[in-house]
């Protein structure tokens, strides 16, 4: 069992207003599911000597360590102002380097099957997000390619073909207008509720960032993966980010970043 940070290590360095881990209680590379309960599952399934190190809302973030190296995880919540939140705190107050987000995608593309695992290269959305920055046009949120590279090639390693393209990252769950299934015109494969104020973040900090997901339902079919089926491909989709944290360790040990 994961147990608690020592509590006068957190009264000694007080965090953020959504995260009460102290400074230096995060791995370079996060992992991030949208869900909390997602956090301890993989805090208890995967990691050595896992520690809460924030609990804050319940956003559970751990930190252990995975063949040898420290990995963290935490919740990222759902949508892109609770993505923004976390990411932004991870990469600023916390100095992580990668964030890998591991979630679940509803397949806009027919060429898409239940349980693909689709690996972000690019992030469309119809959220505002990127307001912010005060560009004259158009951000492009986009995957770093040395995360994306790598995580391509442990899973190519691990017997696993991804699907690599483009997400729609959009704003509502039910959309009122209906128009999802328009992206598709322009060959984005899956829609989600997070990756592209994940890679405005990390742009706008310097940092790594990738969004992994399982299709667990698709809006050409009407299908929806069944709650078992959901944990098993879910398993998969852990193990890549874990393997890609580890491949990114060592190429920035070699690298000497
Ligand atoms: N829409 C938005 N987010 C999602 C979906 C979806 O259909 N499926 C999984 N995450």
């Amino acid at each position: 069992m994961p147990e608690h940070i020592d509590d006068k290590v957190r009264l000694v360095n007080a965090g953020t207003p959504h995260n009460e881990a102290p400074k230096g209680a995060f791995a370079k590379t996060v992992l991030m599911p949208g869900d909390p309960l997602r956090s301890k599952f993989i805090a208890e399934n995967y990691l050595q000597d896992a520690k809460l190190v924030n609990n804050i809302r319940g956003v559970q973030g751990y930190t252990g360590t995975y063949k040898g190296i420290l990995v963290s995880v935490m919740a990222s919540g759902m949508g892109m102002p609770s993505m923004g939140i976390y990411s932004h705190e991870l990469f600023h107050y916390y100095d992580v380097d990668n964030i890998i987000r591991v979630g679940t995608a509803g397949a806009i593309s027919p060429k898409l099957k239940l349980r693909d695992l689709v690996f972000g290269m690019g992030s469309c959305t119809n959220s505002n997000y990127a307001q912010q920055y005060g560009l004259s046009g158009i951000l492009a949120p986009v995957a770093d390619f040395t995360l994306l590279e790598t995580a391509v090639a442990v899973a190519r390693k691990m017997g696993i073909e991804p699907v690599i393209g483009t997400l729609f990252s959009s704003d509502t769950f039910y959309n009122h207008a209906g128009d999802t299934m328009d992206w598709g015109k322009m060959g984005v494969l899956a829609t989600e509720m997070e990756s592209a104020a994940l890679y405005c973040n990390a742009a706008e900090a310097g940092k790594r960032a990738l969004a992994i997901c399982t299709i667990s339902d698709s809006l050409v079919t009407g299908e929806e993966l069944p709650p078992i089926d959901r944990q098993n491909t879910f398993t998969q989709m852990i193990e890549v980010a874990l393997e890609t944290a580890l491949s990114m360790w060592e190429i920035d040990r070699e690298t000497g970043i």
